[in-house]
């Protein structure tokens, strides 16, 4: 089960000069993702997003409270969560297959699996034709797209995603959000989406979570209530817009405070 479960995480930072003081990143944030849901995480810079998704990935502790996801607390990083960063973290001396296998052939699955079951997320990809290529030979959006099919060929319960588009191009990162919807009605990983694109966040998400300035805390839930699938034509959709401007609101408000 791929639920995803914080009671009041908090996480603070050690000072790293002398005379700085610690930074609490995140204040106290409880919320509940349901298995197979996208929720998406807004909120202006700084604001402990990234510390939120990396918690949840078990590569930081929180100070207090915990996490849990499925029946177990996380105590560190673990296939059954993986991680789509912004700039994608190929090897690259090796083709697109040999980075999708390395995961389950490190993790001892055998062979004849993970064969199979690389060629079936590399073809959800739509890098069938690209499985030798190596990573210098695709553009930023496959390259994307080999992340994606990299960590779901660990059968993740959770997918959590830091900006995976932030760096695409417009036509490139609808593409992409278009092909995130194909793959999780194929897969359905609960999946947790960093955001700064508003547009972004309704389109993917059946919720969208706004975050405070830092010290980062839950401010707002806004469920979008689009049936999925969805496609390009539900962003001029007036409950869309409504909704937008409800999130680009409640984020605005953040930052004057800060001014
Ligand atoms: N490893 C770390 N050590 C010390 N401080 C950190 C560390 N990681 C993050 N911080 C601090 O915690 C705060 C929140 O950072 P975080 O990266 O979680 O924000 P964010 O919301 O993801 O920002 P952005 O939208 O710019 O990516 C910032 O003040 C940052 O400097
Ligand atoms: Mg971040």
């Amino acid at each position: 089960m791929g639920t995803i479960v914080l009671k009041g995480v908090t996480k603070t930072y050690p000072s790293t000069a002398r005379d700085a003081s610690d930074v609490t990143a995140v204040d106290n944030v409880d919320f509940a993702i349901s298995d197979c849901d996208i929720v998406c995480l807004v909120g202006p810079s700084g604001c402990g997003k990234s510390t939120v998704l990396n918690m949840i990935a078990g590569f930081e502790q929180p100070t207090s409270g915990q996490i849990t996801v499925g029946s177990t607390a996380v105590s560190g990083a673990g296939p059954d969560r993986m991680v789509v960063f912004q700039s994608p973290a190929l090897f690259g001396w090796m083709t697109v297959y040999e980075n999708v296998v390395f995961g389950p052939k490190k993790q001892g699955v055998p062979r004849s699996r993970y064969e199979a079951d690389a060629q079936r997320f590399i073809d959800a990809v739509g890098l069938t034709e690209f499985a030798s290529h190596y990573p210098y030979q695709l553009s930023g959006g496959m390259r994307q797209r080999v992340q994606i099919a990299r960590a779901l060929v660990n059968r993740p319960e959770v997918l959590l995603m830091d900006e995976p588009f932030g760096a695409l191009d417009f036509q490139t990162r609808l593409l992409m959000q278009e092909l995130l919807l194909k793959v999780w009605s194929e897969f359905r990983p609960t999946i947790m989406f960093i955001t700064h694109d508003v547009d972004e966040a309704i389109f993917l998400g059946d919720r969208v979570y706004v975050m405070s300035r830092r010290p980062g805390r839950l401010k707002e839930q806004v469920d979008v209530p689009f049936p999925k699938p969805r496609s390009m034509s539900v962003l001029t959709d007036p409950a869309f817009i409504a909704l937008k401007e409800r999130v680009l609101q409640s984020i605005k408000d953040e930052l004057g405070e800060t001014a």
